[in-house]
């Protein structure tokens, strides 16, 4: 068999492998986004603007986001994803209009919430980040990525749901960055701890289980891809793509060549001729995942030998 084929489509686009380079510092940077693309990502996601700029009236961060979309548009032949965080409709919209304006080939609008008002319950959230999402999807024409945090009670429902707000794909999941305490000032600290591929393990039994339930929406699988293995893994429950940052960010661009050697070698030595071939082989519908991916695999956990 030759070698396989790594292309996959994501948000209606094709792209020429299934590894995207995930909203980061990597991204800031024309420079950075060359070495990506050369190194073999087939897609940037740009860092994100958030809604806290856009009612504090900041316009220079939208001005130099519009700058990069601009300059990436021009000099990298990879498509380009904008990134927008905010979790409830607002005026930050604008910024939707103007990063697609700008060439965005695609938008990822960030879920980020941390929601500490004890006046308020799930249901109400999950109805702002609803609207939020019909927000952009009216804004712009271009497809929609939503990035979802963990922690909704109903991943499954709520990813239905977006998806009928206007979600063309879904990234899973937010990496929630929580402060650090001090204890030689007492003071709390905003604390960066990149991933490690454990990490993975909850990405891969969500999209397991919403590859079944979501057959036409794109899957993207963020947090602790770092090697072929786990890229491998993402594509088997059923990722379309998956996309890695903390990996960059430690060993530089030259980790994506490393990630999609390995993929392929791994496809080849397991009569894959594809990331088509392969994905979705172990999702909730297949033979080998089912019950595994719910309930049941947790109490093989607690209640296996010590
Ligand atoms: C320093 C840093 C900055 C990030 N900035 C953004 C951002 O602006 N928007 C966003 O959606 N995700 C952001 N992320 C999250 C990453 O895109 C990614 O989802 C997360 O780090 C998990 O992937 P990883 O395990 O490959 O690091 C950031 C991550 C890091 C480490």
């Amino acid at each position: 068999m030759g070698t396989p084929d790594l292309s996959t489509r994501y948000l209606g686009m094709d792209l020429s492998g299934p590894l995207i380079a995930s909203s980061s510092p990597m991204t800031r940077h024309l420079e950075t986004m060359q070495e990506l693309e050369a190194a073999g990502a087939s897609a940037v996601v740009l860092p994100s603007l958030f809604e806290e700029d856009a009612r504090a009236s900041e316009s220079t961060s939208l001005e130099a986001r519009v700058a990069l979309v601009k300059q990436a548009k021009d000099q990298l032949s990879i498509p380009v994803i904008a990134s927008l965080n905010a979790t409830r409709p607002g005026t930050w919209q604008d910024y939707a209009e103007a990063l697609v304006g700008a060439g965005a080939d695609a938008l990822e609008l960030n879920l980020y919430a941390v929601t500490a008002d004890i006046s308020i319950a799930s249901a109400e959230v999950e109805m702002e980040h609803l609207a939020a999402i019909e927000a952009v999807k009216i804004a712009v024409e271009v497809p929609l990525a939503v990035k979802l945090s963990s922690y909704y009670s109903a991943i499954s429902s709520f990813a239905a749901r977006a998806v009928d707000a206007g979600a063309d794909g879904l990234v899973l999941f937010n990496r929630f960055y929580a402060a650090d305490i001090d204890l030689n000032t007492l003071q709390l600290h905003a604390a960066l701890d990149l991933s490690i591929p454990a990490d993975q393990r909850l990405a891969l039994r969500w999209i397991g289980i919403l590859r079944a339930q979501l057959p036409t929406t794109s899957l993207a699988c963020t947090s602790g891809v770092h090697s072929g293995a786990e890229l491998t893994k993402a594509i088997l429950v059923g990722a379309d793509v998956a996309c890695t940052a903390s990996a960059v960010m430690q060993r530089g661009a030259g980790a994506v060549t490393e990630m999609l050697n390995e993929t392929s070698a791994w496809l080849s030595e397991h009569d894959f001729a594809s990331v088509s071939e392969a994905r979705g082989k172990m999702s909730a519908s297949s033979s080998r995942g089912s019950a595994v991916y719910e309930r049941a695999q947790y109490l093989d956990v607690i209640k296996g030998e010590w």
